[in-house]
C-alpha cells in the first residue's frame, strides 16, 4: 500500500500529489516587496525535492503589514509577475504553488533575524508605524496604533485585493495566515484585543474580522481554489486562546469555505511552549474533530517515517516541513525512499513540463533519476 505520505490530497478541484508540504518560511529577501531569482531558486527547489504543496512565505497584503522590511508582498499589480514567474517554475516541477497572505500588525517593522539590531526598525530607517487591534505593544516592540473599525474593513479588502493578484499570479492555493501573533490572531486573542465595538470583547466578536477576511478573500479565489487558513491553536498561556476557542473558530470558517486549517501555535506574547518532535500534532487533532475540516500539522515534524506515523496515527490529514526542508530541499524525495517507496513515482517528466492535468506530478524529476537511493 502507498504510504500516507504519498497519497494525493484534493480540495475543492485541486490534487497535491502527496500529503508533504512546504511550510510557508519567510526569506527577508525582497526589495519593495518584489520577488526575486533568491525566491524562485528556493521554492522551485523545493518543488523540484518532492513536496507536493510549496507555500511561499508570508507576503503583506499592504506595506505596513510587512514583518520586516525585506518581506514579499502583494500589494501592488506589479508584484504579480515575478510572482508568476516563481509559481511557473513551481508547477514545472510537479508541486502545488500556495500563496500566504498576511499582515503583520504590531510585530511589522521589526530587523530579520541575521541583523545584529533588536526592536522595531525606526522610521528614519526604512521602518514605519505599526498598527493593532488595540495599543498594546509586543513585548520589546513600538507601541501600535489602534485601527478603526472602518480601517479593519479597508485591511479586509486588501486581503481580498491581494487574492486577486495571487490568482492573476497562478497559485493554486491560497492560505490566510492568523496565527503566530500577526494581525489577525491578534484580534483573535483576548491578550491583544481590548477593544469594546463589535471587533472585541467576545470570542465571536474578536474572530470577527478573520470571519470577514476568509468570506472576502473566498469570494475573490476562484471556486476551484482550496483556501487554507493558519491558526495558532492555542497562546500557551493563562488567560489566552485554547485549543478548544481555536476549534470552534474553525468550524465557523468551514461554513465560510474555508478547506483546511493549518495549525501551528503561539507567537503573539511569550510563553513557555513544550517543544518537541510533532509537538503540534494533538491540537491539530482535536481542531480536526469540531470543525470537521481537514487539518495539516506543522512543527518539528522532522523525516518520512515520523512524518508517516503522524498521518497514520495522529488523526491530520498532512504535514507541513520547515527547518528540515531549509537543511534538505530532497526531503521528500528522501522520505520516498525512508518509506520503501519505489523509484521513480509516477511517470517521471522532465522539470518545466506540468504534471497530471489534476495537478499531482511525478516524484522524481526525469532529469535527477540516476540519483535515486537504493
Ligand atoms: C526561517 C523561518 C521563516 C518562517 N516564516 C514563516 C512565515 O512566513 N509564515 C508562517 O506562517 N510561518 C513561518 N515560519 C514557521 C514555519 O512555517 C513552521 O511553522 C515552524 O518553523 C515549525 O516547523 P518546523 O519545526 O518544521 O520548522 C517560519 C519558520 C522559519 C524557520
Amino acid at each position: 500500500m502507498t504510504p500516507h505520505l504519498f497519497q494525493p490530497l484534493t480540495l475543492r478541484g485541486t490534487t497535491a500529489r502527496n500529503r508533504a508540504w512546504l511550510a510557508p518560511m519567510c526569506q527577508y529577501s525582497s526589495t519593495d516587496g518584489f520577488v526575486d531569482d533568491w525566491h524562485l531558486v528556493h521554492l522551485a527547489s523545493r518543488a523540484v525535492g518532492g513536496f507536493g504543496l510549496v507555500m511561499s512565505e508570508a507576503t503583506a497584503v499592504v506595506p505596513e503589514g510587512r514583518i520586516t522590511p525585506h518581506d514579499a508582498g502583494l500589494w501592488t499589480d506589479e508584484h504579480v509577475e515575478p510572482w508568476a514567474r516563481v509559481v511557473r517554475a513551481v508547477q514545472g516541477a510537479g508541486a502545488l504553488a500556495g500563496v500566504q497572505l498576511a499582515h503583520a500588525g504590531r510585530k511589522a517593522s521589526t530587523h530579520r533575524p541575521w541583523s545584529p539590531a533588536r526592536g522595531s526598525v525606526d522610521p528614519a530607517d526604512g521602518g514605519w508605524a505599526t498598527v493593532a487591534p488595540s495599543s498594546v505593544p509586543f513585548d520589546g516592540l513600538a507601541v501600535p496604533h489602534e485601527l478603526s473599525a472602518s480601517d479593519v474593513s479597508a485591511m479586509v479588502d486588501a486581503f481580498a485585493a491581494a487574492a486577486v493578484r495571487a490568482d492573476r499570479a497562478g497559485f493554486d492555493v491560497a492560505e490566510i495566515h492568523a496565527a503566530h501573533g500577526y494581525l489577525l490572531h491578534q484580534f483573535l486573542s483576548p491578550l491583544s484585543n481590548h477593544r469594546t465595538d463589535a471587533y472585541g470583547g467576545t470570542a465571536g466578536n474578536r474572530a470577527r474580522f478573520l470571519r470577514e477576511v476568509v468570506t472576502a478573500v473566498r469570494d475573490a479565489w476562484p471556486d476551484h481554489k482550496p483556501l487554507l487558513v493558519r491558526l495558532s491553536a492555542t497562546d500557551w498561556v493563562e488567560g489566552g486562546l485554547t485549543v478548544e476557542d481555536t476549534a470552534a473558530v474553525a468550524a465557523d470558517l468551514a461554513l465560510l469555505g474555508a478547506d483546511l486549517v493549518d495549525v501551528s501555535s503561539g507567537g503573539n506574547v511569550l510563553a513557555d511552549i513544550p517543544v518537541g518532535p510533532g509537538y503540534q500534532v494533538p491540537l491539530a487533532h482535536r481542531v480536526r474533530e469540531v470543525s470537521g475540516l481537514p487539518v495539516s500539522a506543522v512543527g518539528m515534524v522532522l523525516d518520512g517515517p515520523q512524518a508517516e506515523q503522524v498521518l497514520r496515527d495522529g488523526g491530520v490529514d498532512a504535514v507541513m516541513v520547515g527547518r528540515a526542508a531549509l537543511r534538505d530541499p530532497y526531503w521528500v524525495l528522501r522520505a520516498a525512499h525512508e518509506l520503501g517507496l519505489p523509484a521513480p513515482v509516477g511517470v517521471p517528466a522532465p522539470v518545466g513540463v506540468h504534471g497530471d492535468a489534476d495537478g499531482g506530478g511525478p516524484l522524481w524529476p526525469a532529469q535527477y533519476l540516476r540519483g535515486t537511493w537504493g
